[in-house]
C-alpha cells in the first residue's frame, strides 16, 4: 500500500516484525492535514490487524515529528463546519483502538496536534533535538485532540499549565524529568533506539503485551480502585494460558521462554 502523506515499511529480525510509520509531508513540518490522519488511520489498522507484527513504531522527519494541525487548512472553518463534520473525532482517534504496542520516536517538533499524536503513542522515544509544547494559545485556540486532558495526566497540572497558557517549548531532557518520554538519545540512535524496543517487546507474549498495555492505559481512564479490579482480573486470568506457565517453566528451567502467543 502507498500512501500519499505517510511511508511504512516492516523491520526486524525475528518471527514478529516492527511496523514502522513515518509520517511524510516534509514542506509542511509534517503539519497533520486530513489525508495525513486518513493515511495513519489506515496504516494503523493495517498493522494491527497483520498477523505478522508485534510492535509499531510512528515517528516523523528529523526536523519534526509534527508542528500541529494544518493551520491553513483550519484558518477559514466555522463551527458548523467543524461540529457538523466531526473535525478531529472523524479520523484522529484511530490509535485508540489500536491493540499492539505503539512506540512514538520524536526529533524536532511535536507541537500542538503533533504533541497530542506523540501522546496518544502507549510510550515515546525522544532525540534530544525534539521539542514539546502546546502553543495553540498563541494562534488563538486551545488543543482540540486531547491537550488539556493527556498533558496534565502526563506531567501534572503545573507544567501543563505552564506550556499551554504560555506557549512555550520544552526539551527532549526536560521532557524526560517530566515523565513525557521514557528515553532521549542523539537523532541518529532514535530509530535503532525505537526498533530495538520493538524487537524486545516482539520477543515476548503478543497477548500479555496486549492486555499489559490495555492494563496500563486503564490508569488514564479510571479511578484507582477500577483500575485495580482490571489489572487483578487480567492477572488472575493469565493463569488460564499456554505463556504463563510456559514462561515461568522456562525460569525455573533457566532457559528462554517458547511464547504461543496464547
Ligand atoms: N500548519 C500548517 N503549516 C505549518 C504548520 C502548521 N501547524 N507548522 C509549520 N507549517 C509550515 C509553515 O507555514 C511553513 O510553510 P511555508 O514554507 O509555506 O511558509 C513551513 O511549514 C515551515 O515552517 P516555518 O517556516 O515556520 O519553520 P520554522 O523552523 O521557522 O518554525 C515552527 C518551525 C516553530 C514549528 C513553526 O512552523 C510553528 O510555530 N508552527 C506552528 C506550530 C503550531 O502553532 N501548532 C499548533 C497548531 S493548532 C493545533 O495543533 C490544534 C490541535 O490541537 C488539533
Amino acid at each position: 500500500m502507498t500512501y500519499e502523506f505517510i511511508q511504512t515499511e516492516v523491520l526486524g529480525e525475528g518471527p514478529l516484525k516492527t511496523g514502522v510509520i513515518r509520517l511524510h509531508r516534509p514542506k509542511q513540518l509534517n503539519a497533520l492535514c486530513d489525508g495525513l490522519m486518513d493515511d495513519l488511520g489506515h496504516a494503523l489498522h493495517a498493522f494491527d490487524t497483520d498477523d505478522g507484527i508485534g510492535c509499531i513504531v510512528l515517528t516523523g522527519s528529523e526536523k519534526a515529528f509534527a508542528a500541529g494541525a494544518d493551520i491553513a487548512a483550519m484558518v477559514d472553518y466555522t463551527y458548523m463546519q467543524v461540529f457538523m463534520s466531526g473535525y478531529i473525532s472523524r479520523n484522529w482517534e484511530a490509535m485508540a483502538s489500536v491493540q499492539k504496542p505503539v512506540i512514538g520516536a520524536v526529533a524536532g517538533f511535536a507541537l500542538g496536534g503533533g504533541c497530542e499524536v506523540a501522546m496518544m503513542c502507549d510510550m515515546l522515544i525522544a532525540a534530544d533535538n525534539a521539542k514539546f509544547g502546546q502553543p495553540e494559545i498563541k494562534i488563538g485556540m486551545i488543543p482540540g485532540a486531547g491537550g488539556t486532558q493527556r498533558l496534565p495526566r502526563t506531567v501534572g497540572k503545573a507544567l501543563a499549565m505552564d506550556l499551554a497558557l504560555t506557549g512555550r517549548m520544552i526539551g527532549a531532557e526536560e521532557a524526560l524529568r517530566a515523565g513525557l518520554v521514557s528515553r532521549v538519545v542523539a537523532p541518529e540512535q532514535l530509530m535503532p533506539e525505537a526498533l530495538a524496543m520493538a524487537e524486545q517487546i516482539n520477543g515476548m507474549s503478543q497477548s500479555v503485551a496486549r492486555l499489559m498495555k490495555q492494563c496500563v492505559n486503564e490508569a488514564f481512564e479510571s479511578p484507582l480502585a477500577s483500575g485495580l479490579r482490571l489489572e487483578r482480573r487480567v492477572f488472575h486470568s493469565l493463569f488460564g494460558t499456554h505463556d504463563q506457565h510456559e514462561g515461568m517453566v522456562a525460569f525455573l528451567e533457566k532457559r528462554k521462554p517458547e511464547f504461543k502467543h496464547r
